[in-house]
């Protein structure tokens, strides 16, 4: 049987490549988009991290959850250095939340809430995107958008506590596939990670409605 590693990854692949390819990602990674898109969308990530970062400490304790709680992760810091840089100083004052970003922003909530299981279904969708495809969208969006490499305006995607990012999403994996429970409990979590994904995809969809191409 496939570790649990292998069949989050595997089960998850078909809405990874729905995600990659959203109008919003590609248009972002094809260099056609302005900067205010990449602050709207900066600004929807805050939302998201809140949500995840907020449970962290309660949840540090957590049996099933606490081992993946790791401080080098951390984003809520680096998203609002971000936001300041690329909103200015009230960044807070014009921060909004689109509908898709609420609901996702309210399930990461809930599932903090009630179900171990569900957060880390949540935390594994964005912070091992963030690790692996994150690296080539900072990249674009140091070229795209002039910012300083690994600098204010993309400090979301430099994970400085990690210094081989490789090696941490292997160990990563192992603590995934330590998690002992049954293989019903691993089916529902493997179901909320394709409902993370789907979350992710409704707000790229929402943000490329908001900055549509004057093509
Ligand atoms: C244009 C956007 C994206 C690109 C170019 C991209 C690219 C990649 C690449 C190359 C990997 C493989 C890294 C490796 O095997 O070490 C990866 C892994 C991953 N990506 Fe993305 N990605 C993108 C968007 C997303 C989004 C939107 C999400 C979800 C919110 C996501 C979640 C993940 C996850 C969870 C993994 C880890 C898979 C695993 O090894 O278990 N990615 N991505």
């Amino acid at each position: 049987m496939d570790s649990f590693s292998t069949l989050i990854r595997t089960a998850s692949h078909e809405q990874h490549v729905e995600a990659e390819t959203s109008t919003f990602m590609s248009d972002l990674l094809g260099g056609r988009l302005g900067v205010d898109a990449y602050a709207r969308y900066t600004e929807q990530l805050w939302f998201v991290y809140e949500a995840l970062e907020a449970a962290a400490d309660r949840l540090a304790s957590d049996p099933l959850a606490g081992p993946f709680i790791r401080p080098e992760l951390m984003r809520l810091p680096s998203l609002e250095r971000d936001l300041a840089h690329l909103r200015g100083a009230d960044w807070r004052a014009g921060l909004s939340a689109l509908p898709a970003t609420e609901e996702y922003a309210a399930r990461v909530r809930e599932c903090a809430e009630e179900w171990p299981g569900g957060y880390v279904a949540h935390h594994y969708t964005r912070y091992l995107g963030d690790l692996s495809g994150g690296q080539i969208i900072r990249d674009k969006a140091e070229r795209t958008w002039g910012f300083d490499k690994k600098g204010d305006g993309v400090r979301f995607y430099v994970f400085d506590g990690i210094g081989n990012p490789a090696a941490f999403k292997r160990e990563y994996r192992e603590l995934l596939d330590g998690i002992r429970t049954d293989e019903l409990e691993q089916q529902r979590v493997v179901g909320e990670c394709k409902r993370a994904f789907a979350l992710n995809t409704a707000v790229f969809r929402a943000l490329g409605e908001e900055f549509p191409l004057s093509a």
